[in-house]
């Protein structure tokens, strides 16, 4: 695969992100079984899930970037973050130019479960703080999405590559928005409701399964807008900066920027209608209900 032409650094972070990324989703996709993954563990919830697959995927990831760049952190949703340092002891942790690596192994866990296509393997690179490269690699469908700061979106297919751009100039009535749900049943109470009630003033919803697959769909102009309450950095750290280098705002509501209480992206226009719309509905809170106690 060609990647376009960028900044030394971070074209170098890149490559290194899309080759263990194109590798860990070979090994996800050769996973054949007649059987599900086995479940290994389940985390913040009964249903959120953790398999092998997933704990391998990061495993492989670690190990390509330790190999290249050894003195770096990795944030990898399975593992947390290891500090990397000359020693592997984190001791340049402070030092300008410190690069940090967010991985999620497997966004779409329940997807890659029952056998849907929408997974995908993310990783982002952060130079001091700030991503400046990401990948998301879809196995199923072949498409591999790229970003670095400052030049663009991608998406890869083969060798061929194309430009990515967010829609523009819809309307929120005319929207097809994309949007998630937490594993804890409580926070899922909420966002039925929130649900409900932008519903009949949009296009349609969709629930693709994940997060970064939607970013870059948004990027990708196949979905106008995107929010959810929740996510982690993992989740979002490579797909926000691959939709905003299609053109589209991601942030929070009112101003703030984008995190675990709320992610949204969309066209800039479309962007302030969806805020102004969900700001009012006060999405960033969770109900009382218990899966364990109903269960
Ligand atoms: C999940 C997916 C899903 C989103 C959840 C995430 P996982 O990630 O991105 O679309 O709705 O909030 O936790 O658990 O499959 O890595
Ligand atoms: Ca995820
Ligand atoms: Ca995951």
């Amino acid at each position: 695969m060609t990647v376009p032409q960028v900044s030394e650094d971070a074209e170098a972070l890149l490559r290194i992100a899309v080759a263990a990324a194109a590798e860990a989703g070979r090994l996800l996709a050769s996973w054949r079984g007649d059987e599900r993954p086995e479940i290994v563990q389940t985390k913040s919830s009964p249903t959120d899930v953790v398999t092998e697959m997933d704990r391998r995927s990061e495993a492989l990831i670690t190990s390509r970037i330790r190999a290249h760049r050894p003195g770096d952190a990795i944030l990898g949703e399975e593992g947390g973050q290891t500090s990397g340092g000359p020693a592997g002891d984190g001791s340049d942790a402070g030092q300008p130019g410190r690069v940090r690596w967010i991985v999620d192994p497997l966004d779409g866990t329940v997807n890659y479960l029952y056998g849907l296509r929408d997974w995908a393997v993310s990783i982002a690179a952060e130079v001091d703080g700030t991503v400046v490269a990401g990948v998301v690699e879809v196995p199923r469908s072949g498409e591999t999405f790229t970003a670095v700061t400052g030049q663009g979106a991608w998406l890869h297919r083969g060798e061929a590559q194309q430009a990515l751009h967010c829609s523009s100039g819809v309307p929120l009535g005319q929207a097809l928005v994309g949007t998630g749900f937490g594993y804890d049943a409580g926070r899922r109470q909420v966002q039925g409701e929130v649900i409900a009630a932008l519903l009949p003033y949009i296009r349609d919803i969709r629930r693709g399964g994940s997060a970064s697959v939607d970013l870059c769909s948004v990027a990708a102009g196949r979905l106008d807008a995107f929010y959810e309450r929740g996510l982690n950095y993992w989740d979002f750290a490579a797909g926000g900066l691959i939709a905003r280098e299609a053109g589209a705002l991601v942030g929070g509501l009112a101003g703030r920027t984008e995190s675990t209480s709320m992610a949204v992206a969309a066209g800039p226009g479309l962007y302030q209608q969806l805020d102004t719309f969900l700001s009012r509905l006060n999405p960033e809170r969770d109900g009382q209900r218990s899966q364990e106690r109903e269960a």
